[in-house]
């Protein structure tokens, strides 16, 4: 089978067990702080596993692309120099919510490996969980049983804590779990060792396939597991691992999902794959991290410098960093995978091929920028190992976090220079930085606290600004030292922060008139979830929510405002331009698109054009709750890369023909209730994307007054001349003849100071010596001076002390000759003599000058100056 029908057939085997095969979410998350990137099937479930919303349907199953390189589960360092481990791989999975549980997870997944994918009895190892007697958990006997019927006892193996209890993160959904492990050793070995042995070893041949979980638990803050409001079901298969045991490979990397990828680097660098560990873990890491990166790239998330950007921006720095220095690619050659990958998922996820250009464009652009850093990199390494004994833990950590230098590599070159590196200590340094940004960004999360039953919130804000709620929950949250209480109500006319749009803010009014504020509002997985200050003195009963209504009103005119000037774009500058990023507050818009130029000043003229006149038609907003995705799709509505949608969706439409987006935000009713946009400012984020900045209604109309006010200010100013600008330019053109004129003045009468003060010279020692102070009015002028004395006098050493309006300053200027010959320094001097004036200065041997703050210094400073020449 290839791996295109290996997948093929796990979706046809759950969808014929009345499965509904839903799309993998993206593996950018958003709405769950505990979470960076999608690192298991279950994710986009969690709300449903916690009961926090209702499942759809009752069983589920999809490929999901998953990335494991942070928090509780990170593969990174193992990837490439191993065969089964990977960055981004896809996890196949079935679920179960409330409906079946592990006797029909057992049977199906024996079914699945033994009949259609016809994998052999023979190398088939099971484990279950054992017990925990410290979290009061007993041995899984039921999956024993249930395994018993279609396996030999000898196995199904035990599994620890550690193995076979299964969780999601540090909180959150978890049970115990039973895996399902292939031997793939050749018989001669098998013989000799059993693969009973070797499961859970870290054996390269002998490895876990695919993971049956059986959801039961949520582990709390406190660190107690509280049982689920039903038994589920949560697999997950490793795809890459299923493809190398069905093709009988020893590397998932001689698999169909890789080789072609392999075959193309090796023709590109002329190195055969087989030939060379090193070379071949070099390809390895390429052909993996391509896949996180461009995904990444394609859910939203773009290479950066801080959290899910900067994990992002390591890993492509790792790949071209093998490239560099293995493959001999010195310049950039990561980004021509991006096509080849985004052949082999069309398809599957079509979020590559539909923004190639784009990732591929962003991918190349990193490399650049990388391939100049790196140099520096390669140059520090050559020089730190020429006088070192051994590499530092500070110093490989410097190459790591500066120079993108990952540790293996690191090492592996200074074992060539003959060195160690200290991993203890660069271990240490990389722990110290985690816990920087740990302590930077800590947040204590405390558990919920029922306050009725459980229910799930009603949202009423498309609707209302105001309605009559009750606490159904809260929880103590701290950050950064200060404390803070989040709420969630049984109803709700507070929208959460989502689709760039801020959370409201507003005010929750007791029975009894006691008034908290709502400071902000948040989505978290299912949950909307209202931040306060405070808690009211009484939970129980019932409270007014009311949204704080000028607030929404602005942020609706500029969400409505993006969707027109998105609109407008994509007409202006072409179909290309996809939203990369979008943030609507009351005061600004925000929205940041692809595209690979800057947008010119006319551009932008013609894109407000369009905006405001669609403003003016006074377009009504149409707005449908519950359009089913592919009907939405199919009308041509702009979906965003990296949203999860649901099977229904709302679309926002302003004109039918015009600007039609699914959206789950607040609008204006029409759009002459936005006023007016204009937009303030154009930039570049990232490679490859801008920023255009506006503003709206109330906000837009300020701005404008101010303007306004501002240049009757500056006409009145000048007069309230007719043509404004040109008496500006006027202005500037008169200030600029009368500064010439000025400094040619100065200039001259410092010049006139020459005669007198040539006279003033005295020979001592065959030194000819003048230390005076001038009237001139700037640093400028007794440059001039000194610099024509030191021209027309021979062996000269000159000190010139003058005061600038208070501020005293000395210049000393020597001969060269001189200078050399006595191995005088002006700078030297000038320091020594600006004692006096309580200043200090430098400059060359032969000319320097000092700044100070006593005026009166300037007598003896110059007095002083016959002292260096004596
Ligand atoms: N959630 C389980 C895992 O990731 C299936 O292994």
């Amino acid at each position: 089978m290839t791996s295109k029908e290996i997948r093929e057939a796990f979706l046809a085997f759950f969808k014929n067990k009345s499965h509904q095969i839903v799309p993998s979410a993206p593996v950018v998350v958003k709405n769950d702080p505990t979470l960076m990137f999608t690192n298991a099937g279950m994710n986009q479930f969690k709300d449903l596993f916690l009961g926090e919303a209702q499942a759809k349907y009752s069983r589920v199953a999809d490929t999901q692309r998953c990335l494991r390189v942070s928090g509780k589960h990170n593969d990174l360092e193992e990837v490439g120099i191993d065969t089964y481990h990977h960055t981004l791989f896809e996890m196949l999975g079935n679920w179960s919510f409330g409906d079946y549980f592990k006797k029909e997870a057992i049977a199906w997944a024996w079914e699945l490996m033994t009949e259609v994918y016809k994998l052999d009895k023979d190398r088939l190892y099971v484990t279950i969980f054992e017990g925990d007697e410290k979290e009061g958990l007993a041995r899984d006997m039921e999956a024993f049983d249930f395994w018993k019927a279609l396996i030999a006892e000898d196995r199904i193996l035990l599994g620890n804590k550690k193995d076979n209890f299964w969780e999601m993160g540090e909180t959150g959904p978890c049970g115990p779990c039973s895996e399902i492990h292939y031997d793939m050793r050749p018989d001669a070995e098998r013989q000799q060792v059993g693969g009973h042995e070797l499961v859970n070893a870290d054996h390269e041949q002998v490895i876990e396939i695919w993971n049956l979980v059986f959801m039961q638990f949520n582990r709390l803050k406190n660190g107690s597991l509280e049982t689920l409001p039903a038994q589920n079901v949560d697999t997950g298969m490793g795809f890459e691992r299923l493809v190398r045991a069905i093709q009988g490979k020893t590397s998932n990397y001689d698999t169909d999902v890789f080789q072609p990828m392999i075959q193309f680097i090796a023709e590109k660098s002329g190195i055969v794959y087989g030939a060379d560990v090193k070379t071949d873990v070099a390809m390895r890491v390429l052909v993996d991290h391509i896949r996180a990166v461009s995904f990444a790239i394609a859910d939203g998330q773009l290479p950066s410098n801080n959290k899910a950007g900067y994990v992002i921006r390591r890993i492509l720095r790792r790949a071209v960093r093998y490239a560099y220095t293995f493959l001999g690619f010195k310049t950039p050659f990561f980004n021509e995978l991006v096509p080849l990958l985004s052949a082999q998922f069309a398809g599957v996820f079509d979020e590559l091929s539909q923004q190639e250009s784009f990732v591929q464009k962003v991918v190349l652009e990193e490399e650049v920028s990388f391939l100049r850093t790196l140099t520096t990199g390669i140059q520090r390494f050559e020089n730190y190992v020429a006088d070192h004994a051994q590499v530092d833990g500070d110093f490989a950590f410097e190459l790591f976090d500066t120079y993108g230098f990952p540790i293996d590599l690191t090492d592996l070159l200074s074992r060539e220079k003959g060195l160690s590196v200290d991993m203890e200590g660069f271990q240490k340094a990389l722990q110290a930085q985690k816990e920087r940004s740990r302590a930077a960004t800590a947040i204590d999360t405390g558990d919920w606290v029922l306050v009725q039953e459980d229910e799930e919130t009603e949202f009423v804000g498309y609707d209302y600004l105001e309605a009559t709620t009750q606490i159904v929950k809260y929880r103590k949250v701290t950050a950064k030292g200060k404390e803070q209480y989040q709420l969630v109500l049984s109803v709700t006319p507070f929208y959460p922060e989502g689709g760039g749009q801020v959370g409201d803010t507003g005010v929750l009014v007791s029975e009894a008139n006691e008034k908290v504020y709502i400071t902000d509002t948040k989505k978290e997985n299912g949950l909307i979830v209202h931040f306060v200050n405070q808690l009211p003195p009484v939970l129980e009963g019932d409270f007014k929510a009311t949204v704080n209504k000028d607030k929404r009103i602005d942020t609706e005119n500029n969400h409505s405002a993006t969707h027109l000037l998105h609109a407008a774009l994509k007409q202006v500058l072409g179909d290309h331009v996809n939203q990369k990023g979008s943030m609507v507050s009351p005061e600004v818009l925000r929205f940041d698109v692809s595209h690979f130029a800057k947008i010119t000043y006319d551009e932008i003229k013609q894109v407000e054009d369009i905006v405001n006149a669609r403003i003016r038609a006074n377009i009504a907003l149409k707005e449908e709750r519950q359009v089913p995705y592919q009907q939405a799709i199919d009308s041509g509505v702009t979906a965003l890369f990296g949203e999860k949608y649901g099977d229904y969706v709302r679309v926002i439409t302003f004109d039918d023909a015009f600007s039609k987006e699914l959206c789950g935000g607040t609008h204006v009713s029409s759009t002459s209730q936005i006023g007016f946009f204009k937009i303030t400012s154009e930039s570049a984020v990232a490679a490859g994307v801008r920023r255009i900045e506006a503003i709206t209604g109330t906000h837009a109309y300020a701005v404008i007054r101010e303007q306004f006010e501002l240049v009757d200010k500056l006409r009145e100013l000048m007069n309230n001349p007719k043509d404004f600008v040109s008496s500006i330019g006027k202005l500037i053109e008169d200030n600029s003849d009368l500064r010439k004129a000025v400094e040619n003045s100065i200039r001259e009468r410092s010049l006139a100071l020459m005669s007198d003060l040539t006279s003033k010279v005295e020979n001592i020692n065959g030194v000819n010596f003048l230390a005076v102070e001038v009237d001139l009015p700037n640093a400028d002028a007794v440059k001039t001076l000194t610099y024509a004395l030191k021209g027309a006098v021979e062996n000269v050493f000159i000190v010139i002390g003058a005061d600038f309006d208070g501020k005293p300053s000395l210049t000393v200027a020597i001969s060269d000759e001189l200078a050399k010959e006595k191995g005088w320094n002006a700078g030297a001097i000038v320091k020594d003599l600006a004692k006096d004036i309580q200043g200090g200065g430098g400059g060359q041997p032969f000319f320097a000058t000092a700044g100070g703050k006593l005026s009166a210094g300037l007598v003896k400073a110059i007095a002083r100056a016959k002292d260096f020449v004596n």
